[in-house]
Parts: C-alpha cells; sequence; structure tokens
C-alpha cells in the first residue's frame, strides 16, 4: 500500500488526476471503476479539464441504490453523467452502472461481474471511503471475498448519506455494490479520503488488522493499492512521518 499525503485535497486530487491521466495516455481502450459521492468530485473536474481522450474507455461504477430509477437527482447513473460523462466524448455503450431497478438483482448482479471479465479487467479502480470503513458499499462484516451483490447500508451509511437526501430516512435502505473480491481483481486501487472525518477509517484501513468489521483493510492484501489523502485525513495514522517520507524520497523513476 502506498500513502501519499498530501497538504489537502487538491494537492491530493492532483496526484490521482496525474495516475489515471498517465493510465488514459498510455492506453486510450482502459477499464475504469469509478467512485461517486463527495470525494471524486474535484478528481471528475480535473480530468474534466484536461480533455483527455475517452472515446474507447470503458468504466464500471461502483454501485447504485435499489429502487431508483436512473433519472432519480440521487441515483448513481445521475450524478455520473451531471459530474462526468456528459463532459467527455466517452461512448454511452462503455458506459457500465448496476440497474437499481432491476427485477431479477442476482442475475444483475452475475451479469455485472462477466461484462467486467469480458471487458479484460479494470485496470484502475477509483475508491473513497465511507466514515465506517466501507469500500464501494461494501459495509463492516462484508465477506473480504465478495463479489458484486445487493447489501444493506449501515445506520452510519444512512446518516452520512442523508446530506443528499435531506433526511437519513429517505436514504434507501439496499443498494447494489461491487464487492471486495472483485476489487482484489483490479490492476490497480485508487482511494482518496480527505477531512478529519476519515481519519478513523484511514488509520484502520493502512494501520489495523486485516478484518472484515473494517472492509477497506482488504487493500492491504492489494499489490497495488495507493491512497491518496489530505492532512485531516491522515491525523491519525501513527506512521504519518515515515509515509511522508517515503512519497517525498521516492526515486525519480517511480514518481508521476
Ligand atoms: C460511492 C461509494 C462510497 C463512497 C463513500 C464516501 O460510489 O461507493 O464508498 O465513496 O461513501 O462517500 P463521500 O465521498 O461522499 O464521503
Amino acid at each position: 500500500m502506498e500513502i501519499i499525503i498530501q497538504s489537502d485535497a487538491e494537492a491530493a486530487t492532483a496526484v490521482a488526476t496525474r495516475v489515471i491521466a498517465r493510465l488514459l495516455r498510455e492506453k486510450p481502450n482502459a477499464v475504469l471503476g469509478l467512485a461517486t459521492g463527495s470525494t471524486p468530485l474535484l478528481l471528475y473536474r480535473a480530468l474534466i479539464e484536461m480533455k483527455l481522450d475517452w472515446r474507447i474507455v470503458t468504466t464500471f461504477n461502483l454501485d447504485e441504490y435499489v429502487g431508483l430509477p436512473k433519472e432519480h437527482k440521487q441515483s448513481y447513473h445521475s450524478f455520473m453523467w451531471e459530474n462526468l460523462f456528459r463532459h467527455v466524448n466517452i461512448s454511452k455503450k462503455n458506459v457500465h452502472i448496476p440497474d437499481g431497478m432491476s427485477k431479477d438483482i442476482e442475475k444483475c448482479c452475475a451479469q455485472y461481474e462477466n461484462k467486467i471479465r469480458a471487458s479484460g479487467g479494470i485496470d484502475l479502480q477509483v475508491l473513497g471511503i465511507g466514515t465506517d470503513g466501507h469500500i464501494g458499499f461494501n459495509e463492516p462484516t462484508s465477506s473480504l471475498t465478495s463479489r458484486t451483490r445487493i447489501k444493506t447500508l449501515t445506520r452510519q451509511t444512512h446518516l452520512d448519506n442523508a446530506r443528499f437526501f435531506g433526511s437519513a430516512d429517505k436514504v434507501p435502505h439496499h443498494v447494489i455494490t461491487m464487492g471486495l473480491g472483485t476489487f482484489m481483481e483490479a490492476r490497480q486501487c485508487l482511494l482518496l479520503a480527505f477531512g478529519a472525518k476519515k481519519a478513523n477509517a484511514i488509520a484502520a484501513t493502512v494501520e489495523g488488522p486485516l478484518a472484515a468489521i473494517n472492509p477497506a483493510s482488504i487493500l492491504q492484501m492489494h499489490p497495488n493499492a495507493k491512497l491518496c489523502i489530505d492532512e485531516a485525513a491522515a491525523g491519525k495514522l501513527k506512521h504519518a512521518e515515515y509515509y511522508r517520507w517515503v512519497y517525498k524520497n521516492k526515486p525519480e523513476w517511480q514518481v508521476f
């Protein structure tokens, strides 16, 4: 795991933007796993400004609320088209987001996994993190080998996402999410976290034990996982000084 601590969200996003821009230039038909929520907004804005070529890029989104039609303002379909896809030259047929209105969720999840496999697998998976340690919507106690499936959100996530829906009670209970096992097959994972409210989850992810109660800790097992975080999110890391030194002293050929 590479822990990249930057002064603020803008600087941490700049590192992540460089990694993704480089991938899209080197591999124009890259397969990206994408996240929603507040965290990747700066990233998507920066990628839009770079005017990269998305024509043959394929994307798979992490998750979607069950019961929200695509057109709903808070669906992750709406989020992605509003905040990224409509601003870049991506082809609609290459965009994949789980269907929260599917009549057969089990089949829809199996098909999602098949489509990821058929696309050649995810080159780079963008992740945010919940205050309860979820990645995607793999809530605490999620199987560390889980695949795309239906999950039930925790009360904490309802409270955290109440800001999008007006109140916690309006946040749907169920979601479709890619699994922790799905992320483990991505060739690279890039997790972003900003603000003091993420500090406990980041400390548990980096320095806690590998445990289903803290789903993001699965990234300790990933051969190529980068965390781009700001100082506030790094606030509870015991070895922050070491991580800063390592990043600052990376050999030239490793830096991007
Ligand atoms: C979003 C997702 C979630 C969020 C997490 C953090 O697709 O899967 O894991 O990344 O809940 O949300 P924000 O960024 O709003 O704090």
